[in-house]
């Protein structure tokens, strides 16, 4: 049976600032979505939050970028928007970022993973949510779930998967994607996604068709779609796990490092990402740090049979105690980069509207300033 997995989410309203979603806005999203599965749009569903990003999991029949899919999600995102502005939750509607539904969320500010496949014998899921991040942060761990045999030991001991994988990356600012596969081409993909700014791993397949894909990226970034800065885009991805893929361990495994992302407060500063079980996804110190959870499911016929919140473990305990050391001591940079994003990044912030303000008092040095000054177009001395 071919099944779709469709995880659309958006923040539309925090509580309070940008720390998490209200329970009221989580009760109207399974609402709708309990409608749309008894009407027999979808199969099934899971609703939770990535810190302040509502999350809408869906599994139905109709393939990836489903019109009906996507106005299902964009409704039930518009609806919690309603509630959120009534309890004048901070930033409601703010990544609802067009005024009425044109047929697919992407461009609109919703993030979207999705993959079809057929549902085999026994079908274990992964589902990542990261809030205060960007779709690059799944850069790293992704790579090393799927290239690097440090970390998943199929890759050398599993014949199903000692082939590698196919890369599918997707350069953000130009809107193009390219394909690469490791490991032959493993140093390619590495100067690509080291730059993850830029550079987004999107899908990941496996060598073996019966298989097909196994991975899947949100990679919206909201700031190249609205041309300013409208926060981190908080990504999400999919991972089908074992039985010719990376065991549900081999995937967790990648997670037990606290890599550094971009993000945290004001969308502006690198820190660890921290994993966290559900009932620790909110944003607090210095709005963060970056946080991931992890949920895993078993599919049956398109039944979600689950969730297991697998960071909910004390195996985590020693990721998060590091990740923390990690952001204490990257918070004393203060505003100094590399805590501060560099200045390119930086461009999708509120800074540039500061440094606008200075642009009139720079004074002009050296031989320019002295032939300036001799020839009377200056007032005063500017050397
Ligand atoms: C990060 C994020 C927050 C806000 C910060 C300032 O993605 O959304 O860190 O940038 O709380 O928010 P404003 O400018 O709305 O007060
Ligand atoms: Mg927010
Ligand atoms: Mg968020």
């Amino acid at each position: 049976m071919k099944i779709t997995v469709s995880l659309i989410k958006a923040d539309v309203g925090g509580w309070p600032g940008h720390v998490k979603v209200h329970p009221k806005l989580l009760e109207i999203a399974r609402e709708e979505l309990e409608k749309a599965k008894k009407e027999g749009l979808i199969i099934d569903y899971f609703v939770f939050n990535a810190g302040d990003d509502l999350q809408l999991l869906m599994t139905h029949t109709h393939g990836v970028d489903n019109s009906k899919i996507h106005e299902l999600a964009w409704n039930t995102f518009v609806k919690a928007a309603e509630e959120a502005r009534k309890l004048k939750l901070y930033g409601a509607g703010q990544d609802l970022l067009s005024e009425a539904f044109s047929g697919n969320v992407r461009g609109m500010g919703p993030g979207v993973a999705e993959m079809e496949f057929e549902e085999r014998p026994s079908e274990p899921l992964i589902v990542f949510a990261a809030d205060k991040t960007e779709p690059g942060a799944f850069n790293l761990p992704i790579f090393r779930i799927f290239a690097d045999p440090f970390n998943t030991a199929g890759l050398v001991i599993d014949p199903r998967m000692h082939k590698g994988f196919k890369f599918h990356i997707m350069d953000v600012y130009e809107g193009k994607i390219i394909e690469l596969s490791s490991p032959e081409e493993m140093y390619d993909i590495l100067a690509l996604i080291g730059q993850p700014g830029r550079f987004v791993i999107k899908y990941i397949y496996s060598k073996d068709p019966e298989i097909g894909i196994a991975a899947s990226i949100s990679t919206e970034r909201l700031n190249l779609i609205a041309g300013k800065y409208v926060g981190k885009d908080d990504p999400v991805c999919l991972i089908r796990a074992q039985h010719g893929l990376p065991a549900v361990g081999e995937i967790l495994e990648a997670f037990a490092f606290p890599h550094l992302v971009a993000g945290w407060m004001r969308g502006s500063h690198h820190g660890p990402l921290l994993p966290v079980p559900l009932k620790y996804s909110q944003c607090t110190r210095f709005d963060g740090p970056p946080r991931i959870i992890s949920l895993g499911f078993q599919l049956s016929n398109g039944k979600l049979v689950g969730p297991v919140d697998l960071f909910d473990d004390p195996a985590f305990d020693y990721t998060r105690m590091k990740a923390m050391e990690i952001a204490d001591y990257i918070r004393r940079h203060g505003p100094f980069e590399p805590h501060r994003l560099s200045a390119e990044e930086m461009e999708y912030t509120t800074l540039p509207k500061v440094l606008e303000k200075l642009k009139d008092r720079w004074r002009k040095v050296g031989p320019e300033a002295k032939k300036a000054w001799a020839a009377g177009e200056l007032t005063e001395s500017h050397e």
